[in-house]
């Protein structure tokens, strides 16, 4: 795939991070405190002639806190930029990852790679930014548009649903009008894998199959986790405000995907499935 040379995965110990080094086991993984891509020396000394593949699946995800704290733009936009041009000089393919969040949500279907962009949030507007930098570099560059995603040991909407339910909550109020496609991080992981074997290029969005809403998405996972009984209300996102403001439709389309590697993305409840699996695993438990 990469014709030899050193692969880089940067982010480690995120959740895609985590699925990218077992699908490259052979890849170099750096966490923050190896590389923090904010420091261009730093990045600079990795990003190296011999380094094939970069897989950057660094990020600052934290949408709300994005609003207020400007910090966001420095590891999701700006460096971006800088990892992309060091890419160019050391001719390696940059594989980078963006968000549904770049959009508004107000189209009445599945957005397309080429649809008119406009995001409503801070961190959007970063991702954005990031996703424009590497695209202008001249460097070979992959970009993945994703949503909703969820893993075992990652901060992630599934997992908050489960914890609450697991302390004992039995009433959740869960937002029913912001609709989406869940992905679990291994697919993705995989899903990046099969694009780089088959020699995409520009953008590309993957998401696991099924569109939901967060409520739904709730009732999967606390159904198929073991907490049936625990009520769940739909309520309305002017119920539940949030610093971030959030697109009401940010399903992908992901027929590209699909065209590409002529593998449709499985449903999310099978993923959900195994992430309860390995959660269950990891924890020593028997799975529900
Ligand atoms: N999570 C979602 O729902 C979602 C939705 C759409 C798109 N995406 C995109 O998917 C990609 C993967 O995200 P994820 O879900 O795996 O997020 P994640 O679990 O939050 O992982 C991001 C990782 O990046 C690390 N990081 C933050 N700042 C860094 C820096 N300056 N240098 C190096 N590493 C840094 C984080 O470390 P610390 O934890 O130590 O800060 C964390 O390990 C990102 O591009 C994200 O924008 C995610």
């Amino acid at each position: 795939m990469s014709g030899g040379g050193t692969e880089l995965i940067l982010g480690a110990g995120g959740m895609l991070a985590r699925g990218l080094a077992a699908e490259r086991p052979h890849a170099l993984s750096l966490g923050i405190r190896d590389l923090d891509i904010t420091d261009p020396a730093a990045l600079a000394r990795a990003v190296v002639p011999g380094v094939s593949v970069v897989w950057n699946a660094a990020a600052d995800t934290r949408v709300d806190l994005a609003e207020t704290d400007p910090a966001h733009l420095a590891v999701n936009d700006v460096a971006v930029g800088v990892l992309a041009g060091l890419c160019r000089e050391a001719g390696a393919l940059l594989v980078h990852v963006s968000t549904d969040y770049v959009f508004d949500g107000r189209a009445g279907r599945p957005w397309r790679e080429d649809d008119p962009v406009s995001p409503v949030n801070a961190y959007g507007r970063g991702k954005l930014g990031g996703e424009r930098r590497a695209l202008a570099s001249g460097a070979e560059v992959l970009v993945v548009r994703t949503s909703w995603v969820f893993a075992p040991g990652g901060v992630n909407f599934v997992d908050t649903m489960l914890g609450l339910a697991r302390s004992g909550k039995t009433e959740l109020k869960v937002v029913d009008d912001q609709r989406g496609r869940p992905t679990f991080a291994p697919d993705l992981a995989r899903a990046l894998v099969r694009l780089v074997a088959a020699g995409a290029r520009g953008v590309v969005h993957f998401a696991n199959s099924g569109e939901t809403t967060w409520y739904g998405l709730a009732r999967e996972a606390l159904a198929r986790g073991g907490f049936p009984h625990v009520r769940l209300v739909p309520c309305t996102t002017a119920e539940f405000p949030r610093p971030a403001a959030r697109p009401a439709n940010s399903v992908l389309d992901t027929s590209r995907y699909e065209r590409i590697t002529g593998e449709p993305p499985r449903h999310f409840t099978a993923a959900l499935d195994e992430h309860l699996r390995l959660r269950a695993e990891a924890a020593g438990e028997p799975a529900t």
